[in-house]
């Protein structure tokens, strides 16, 4: 048997943002979630919809009694723009801050260190009608409400983070329809890119003039790029889908630079966004102080077979094809491939390229579907997600053996929630949720977790 000892002061916890969570319509102002479910209610899996989450709202106590007893010193939630501030007039919603206060407090009286994330994929509809972040207006606004946020919070919050995964609007909002407002257009997606990193830097810097004595940085999904073979066209491939999905947002929020190659690549496309100057000094002076790092499973690539026609829409894949590796772990009940060395092969590459910048693992864990298959006296017995955590927390570990800096891990997340066009397709928490009741049942991973994060470390 071996034993994996994690540092002293490791974080452990779990992920969760409000959308999915809070569930009520109450003191809040449309999303563009709220906007696209009103319009096209049948792309959401089963018809369920946002306002059918786990209504952390009103249970959000008991929640935070379970994470206790999970073995939780930390957890990650959002806030949510459109709950806080009127979308007219920029008011704050004193509701809104006392539900915000009365979490952060009983989180912290729980000894749980609250993160807290600004954004998570919850664009205020009627921002949206202002064109989003394709606006600098928008932009602006957005810092205003980071503001508050700092202003209503900053004396117990301690760790902020500007953006969750900010590509994932940008792929699913204007290349690959999956995100409101599905659109293909990669110029404009482009744009958006771009102010979003423009956004984090601008939130930096007033987090930083400000005098905040806590930490700031941002949520990036990233997953590795792995060629099909080591021939040169394959391997570019690989280059080419880790400078769009990776280094598109990882190098500027962490070095204050885009590479080189990347700004190479859509001057070619004409697909350069508008800046100016002091844009990029802003990046390039206001980078994040820790990363959290979201990974789900690796990215595979081969070099394209074909060459696609230049009058088509522009895709990152016109560089590459995506590839199914023959024999890869799959998980059976998601689709996603399990390639747990993967969060070993982002820490080094951490280490080594980026100056081993602070670190932890943000989101990371196995959906299922139709997972009450797996109840076993009345309790969910996934087995499958403490043997997925664990391959997974075993390579975390040699990494951070070898130097790399992570200071933490994740679970993406608590208890079950909703997914976004997936809904409830997929079930990921320790905690099972009942949709129609919103009874909590904890699994059999849930023992296990508190365990691990009570020691310090897990057997193998
Ligand atoms: C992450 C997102 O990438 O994936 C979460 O940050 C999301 O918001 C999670 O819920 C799981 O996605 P899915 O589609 O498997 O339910």
């Amino acid at each position: 048997m071996t034993k994996y000892v994690f540092p002293e002061g490791f974080w452990w916890g779990s992920a969760a943002s409000a959308t999915q969570t809070e569930g009520t319509k109450l003191f809040k102002d449309e999303t563009i979630w709220d906007k696209w479910f009103e319009e096209e209610p049948n792309r959401f899996f089963d018809g369920v919809g946002p306002y059918q989450t786990s209504d952390f709202y009103h249970k959000f106590e008991e929640d935070i009694k379970l994470m206790k007893e999970t073995g939780h010193n930390s957890f990650r939630l959002s806030i949510s723009w459109a709950r806080l501030m009127d979308q007219d007039t920029n008011e704050v919603n004193d509701e809104a801050v006392q539900f915000y206060n009365r979490v952060i407090n009983g989180l912290k009286e729980n000894h749980i260190e609250p993160f807290v994330n600004l954004y998570h994929f919850d664009m205020p509809f009627k921002k949206q009608q202002q064109g989003g972040f394709e606006s600098l207006e928008v932009v602006d606004r957005y810092v205003d409400y980071a503001m508050t946020c700092f202003e209503l919070f900053g004396d117990r919050v301690k760790y902020w983070f500007t953006f969750n995964e900010p590509i994932v609007p940008v792929e699913g909002g204007y290349l690959y329809d999956f995100h409101y407002p599905n659109i293909i257009d990669a110029k404009r997606g482009f744009q958006v890119a771009f102010n979003t990193v423009l956004a984090n830097a601008q939130v930096i810097k007033a987090y930083k003039e400000n005098g905040y004595d806590g930490k700031i940085g941002i949520i990036l999904n990233l997953s590795p790029s792995y060629p099909r073979s080591e021939n040169e066209a394959d391997v570019k491939a690989a280059e080419i889908a880790d400078l769009f999905f990776n280094r598109s947002f990882l190098d500027p929020v962490t070095k204050g630079q885009y590479p080189q190659d990347l700004v190479d690549i859509l001057k070619k496309h004409e697909l350069v966004p508008t800046y100016t100057e002091e844009h990029l000094n802003t990046i390039n002076q206001y980078t994040v102080d820790l990363l959290g790092v979201n990974y789900y499973q690796p990215r595979r690539v081969k070099a394209r077979d074909t060459v696609p026609n230049p009058n088509s829409p522009f895709f990152p894949e016109y560089y590459f094809d995506n590839y199914e590796m023959p024999g890869r772990k799959m998980n059976p009940y998601r689709g996603w491939e399990i390639y747990p060395k993967g969060i070993y092969d982002i820490m080094i590459n951490l280490k080594e390229n980026y100056h081993n910048i602070e670190s932890f693992i943000s989101e990371n864990g196995m959906g299922v579907e139709n997972e009450a298959r797996f109840i076993e006296d009345g309790q969910i017995n996934d087995t499958y997600r403490i043997d997925f955590v664990k391959s997974h927390l075993i390579w975390l570990n040699k990494a951070i053996e070898e130097g790399a800096n992570c200071t933490g891990y994740h679970m993406w997340t608590f208890m079950d929630n909703w997914s976004w066009m997936n809904a409830y397709k997929n079930r990921y928490g320790f905690v099972s949720v009942d949709i129609d009741t919103m009874k909590r049942t904890i699994k059999q991973s849930r023992k296990w977790f508190k365990e691990v994060s009570a020691s310090n470390s897990l057997n193998d």
